[in-house]
């Protein structure tokens, strides 16, 4: 696409009707890598690249929260050399971006225990979620170590704690109390998941914050995910009709 088509494509979007919160399964890095013949870890730095270019985009969008699924409780399975790769291409890009990022006034939120993560990477998220701490133009959600199913069964645990202390009784227990029980306390739910390489499924990502999230699915793999497919997920994203159930 030239520039001149991403621009046509780009004043499409209805400024007054830009998601609020948009997430992101960022799937297709491995099989991208093999089609060239490549190793998969290549793949992920290329999808890094993406990161990149995506929030950048999304931050002039005024999009409000932006959630990227980096790395989930399954992925431990993968062999040690990409899990050890993927979180070399994590502490490049914070080291990199993390400048840039502050000065755009984001805010890096993670999901997910980091607990896990091996030493580095671990204290430059947390280094990175210690300095951007008070920034308030939008939120970049990264789910490390993450999992829907873990984020609701961690959720219960600290709810009955809570009402082993007396903090909250059972009766006051609800769908927006619960909500606060996640990793995704004080942010609104997704409105748009964006799950690009051609996979119809929600791989264990945000399970119960996705209840009314519309899907925007694609064959292109995550490397190859341009600014102009992000604004063509938004424009078909505006044509939807949302009711939450209602009529
Ligand atoms: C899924 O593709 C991708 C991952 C498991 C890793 C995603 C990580 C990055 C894009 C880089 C680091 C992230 C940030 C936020 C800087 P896959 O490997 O499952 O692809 P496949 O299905 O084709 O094998």
């Amino acid at each position: 696409m030239n520039d001149k088509d991403i621009l046509e494509l780009k004043n499409m979007i209805d400024i007054n009707n830009i998601p609020n919160h948009v997430a992101v399964i960022m799937d297709g890095n491995g099989r991208w890598a093999k089609k060239r013949s490549l190793p998969r870890t290549v793949g992920h730095q290329e999808g890094m690249k993406r990161v990149v270019e995506i929030v950048e985009v999304a931050k002039k969008l005024n999009i409000k929260y932006l959630s990227l699924y980096a790395f989930s409780t399954e992925n431990w399975k993968r062999p040690k050399e990409e899990i050890d790769g993927i979180m070399k291409i994590l502490v490049y890009y914070i080291r990199n971006e993390l400048e840039k990022i502050h000065k755009n006034n984001i805010k890096i939120q993670i999901m997910g225990n980091i607990n896990r993560l091996p030493k580095t990477p671990r204290e430059e998220v947390l280094k990175a979620v210690e300095k951007t701490k008070d920034n308030t133009d939008m939120v970049l959600n990264i789910g490390l170590n993450y999992g829907g199913k873990d984020d609701i069964i961690r959720g219960v645990k600290n709810i009955l704690k809570d009402i082993k202390m007396g903090k909250i009784n059972e009766e006051d227990i609800d769908v927006e109390l619960f909500s606060n029980y996640l990793y995704t306390k004080n942010m609104p739910d997704p409105d748009l998941l964006i799950r690009p390489s051609g996979e119809l499924r929600l791989s264990n990502f945000m399970l119960y914050q996705m209840a009314y999230t519309e899907f925007w699915f694609s064959d292109i793999f995550w490397p190859d995910f341009k600014e102009e497919h992000f604004y063509k997920a938004i424009i078909d994203y505006q044509k939807r009709n949302r009711r939450f159930g209602g009529i």
